[in-house]
């Protein structure tokens, strides 16, 4: 952190809106952690991104502990990154009203998840899930970020915070850095083991679908055992057409570390039974370690909320500089800068 050149900075974040599954590490985490030395990095926990869903807020305050403590079992090291709580920096919120009047009505109504959460959740269509994927570009904006390591489906989203970006630049002076997302190229849409046409979510209803980072060895095992697979008996990595098999030799790669051509190579004959205990096995191996420090971090609160603290409080020295410069640009008043 003391090199001469300033580091470019790496945003990302993720809900805390229910336990964390294999997906958020396949996605984003897995990335965050390689990537993490050679950026100066901010890690949030966009809890205000969370409320656009109706939430139990006792929930959603031990979620939000949660997610924190996955990021550190995860492999963040908190000596290299900032880690910290989306709604412990006012700058977030403040940002994304500024940001909403460069926006167009119909240009945030083509987000493709706006479109999929309001069928979801036809009870509570509510302006705040219209309005988050501009919460996204100020969370993102703020803190003059290169890079964006997301799974495929934010893809639309990191799209609508560069032309926001390069709105605002135009319309003053050089403002925001334009940033450029990071999507893996295995992993970025992990699928529900129950139906391989669908992204694994944690708020599935069905539980065999998703694989939770705090699942014991047993259900890891029989959730994969279970998942459903297609028609064939070959072990071949075709993600369109056999999307059940391919999306468990994607668990195995990301689980083993092995490169997708090599297990393609040595399972191509085995039974998909046989396929399938190798991948439990795989991840049984991987998963066990995060869930012990996972375990070990949450139990230790007072380390975890001091450890928020100082996050946010770094955090808001950035975003907050950022924010006044936006705030004057705009013509917004104040007795001294
Ligand atoms: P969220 O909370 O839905 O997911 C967090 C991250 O995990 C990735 N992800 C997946 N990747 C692969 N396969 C899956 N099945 C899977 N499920 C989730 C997501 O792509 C994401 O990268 N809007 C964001 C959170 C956010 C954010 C940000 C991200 C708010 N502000 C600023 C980056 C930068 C979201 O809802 O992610």
């Amino acid at each position: 952190m003391n090199d001469a050149s300033p580091r470019k900075v790496l945003f990302s974040g993720i809900q805390p809106s229910g336990m964390l599954t294999l997906g958020h590490i396949a996605g984003a985490l897995r990335n965050w952690v390689a990537l993490q030395h050679q950026y100066e990095c901010y890690f949030c926990v966009v809890d205000l991104h969370a409320l656009t869903v109706r939430q139990v807020p006792a929930n959603l305050r031990r979620w939000t502990l949660d997610c924190a403590a996955m990021y550190l079992a995860a492999g963040i090291e908190p000596a290299h990154a900032t880690i910290f709580v989306q709604s412990h920096v006012p700058a977030h919120a403040e940002l994304a009203w500024v940001l909403s009047t460069f926006t167009g009505f119909g240009e945030a109504s083509r987000m493709t998840q706006f479109k999929e959460k309001s069928v979801q959740h036809a009870d509570n269509v509510n302006v705040g899930l219209f309005a988050y994927p501009i919460l996204m570009a100020a969370d993102i904006l703020l803190y003059q970020t290169e890079l964006v390591p997301v799974g495929e489906d934010q893809k639309q989203h990191l799209e609508l915070t560069r032309d926001l970006a390069q709105r605002f630049n135009n319309a003053y002076s050089p403002t925001f850095t334009v940033p450029e997302p990071y999507i893996p190229t295995y992993g970025a849409r992990l699928m529900s083991l129950q139906d391989p046409r669908k992204k694994m979510s944690k708020s599935d209803p069905n539980h065999n679908a998703t694989i939770f980072l705090v699942d014991d060895n047993d259900a890891i095992r029989r959730k994969i055992q279970r998942a459903v697979t297609d028609s064939g008996t070959t072990i071949t990595y075709d993600p369109e057409h056999r999307p059940g098999i391919s999306n468990l030799i994607e668990i195995y790669h990301l689980a083993s570390g092995e490169p997708i051509e090599a297990i393609v190579e040595r399972f191509r004959d085995a039974s998909y039974a046989a396929f399938k205990a190798a991948v439990a096995d795989a991840l049984v191996a991987y998963l066990e370690p995060v869930r012990t420090r996972f375990q070990q971090i949450r139990s230790d609160e007072g380390s975890l909320a001091q450890l928020l603290v100082e996050g946010a409080r770094r955090a808001a020295r950035v975003a907050e500089r950022t924010l006044r410069n936006v705030y004057r640009k705009v013509g917004l008043w104040r007795p001294q800068y």
